[in-house]
């Protein structure tokens, strides 16, 4: 899959032809709910993909319809999908279709308008996170505050393994994740130049979770 590592270490950006031409469906703002969740979900599928690329694998003993053979499969116990609640749940979707086993720790923040600081209001992993690489999917990478919040929780629950997936990414929200998170590696399909005064990605797609589900306000 087509990837570039960007300036900023830790990061890499899909640049998959296919994740491009899903991404501008995204940013065009007549792009309809329905189909924004559907690009979504793609996008995820592909982020997911080159974010599992170095899963460890065991060799189990099945029988073809022609002959025995050691074959390989996930490693046990299986990743777990974290989505931050609620724009995170389209990309959730797409990381279940490819693991449809994994289980799902969701994560409830919203961004407080004034200070733009993250505030945690559900948290529910499994008792074995510390065992499980555990995928983290927020599709907007902004100024970094909840991605940070979710990091901290998770790490406090145990987790160890952590992978953070996001559609768009702005460039304090890297370098903030990064400083506080150096252990936690970050997949996106784009890097956008900046923040606006709100704290929106510029020229980024808008408000995922009110694009997704239908929510606008204006
Ligand atoms: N959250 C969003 O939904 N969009 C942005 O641009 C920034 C944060």
């Amino acid at each position: 899959m087509a990837q570039s590592h960007a300036s900023i270490a830790g990061l890499t950006i899909v640049d998959h032809p296919l994740v491009q031409h899903r991404l501008t469906r995204l940013r065009d703002r007549t792009t309809p709910p329905e189909r924004f969740r559907a690009e979504l979900r793609a996008v995820s599928q592909l982020l997911g993909t080159a974010a599992m690329a170095d899963l460890s694998l065991a060799s189990v003993r099945i029988e073809t319809p022609v002959a025995p053979m050691e074959a390989p499969v996930l490693s046990s116990p299986g990743p777990v999908v974290v989505p931050i609640l609620r724009a995170g749940l389209a990309m959730a979707e797409g990381l279940l279709d490819l693991l449809p086993e994994a289980s799902v720790a969701h994560v409830g923040l919203y961004r407080d308008p004034g200070t733009l600081e993250a505030v945690e209001y559900y948290f529910n992993p499994p008792a074995d996170l510390g065992r499980r690489p555990v995928l983290l999917a927020d599709p907007m990478l902004a100024t970094g505050h909840s991605a940070i919040a979710a990091l901290d929780r998770l790490k406090a629950a145990g987790a160890r393994d952590l992978r953070f997936l996001c559609l768009l990414a702005a460039r304090p929200g890297v370098e903030a994740v990064r400083q506080a998170h150096p252990d936690v590696a970050i997949w996106t399909a784009a890097l956008d130049p900046e923040l606006n005064a709100h704290g929106y990605i510029v020229p980024g797609l808008g408000d995922a979770g009110d694009r997704a589900f239908g929510t606008l306000h204006t």
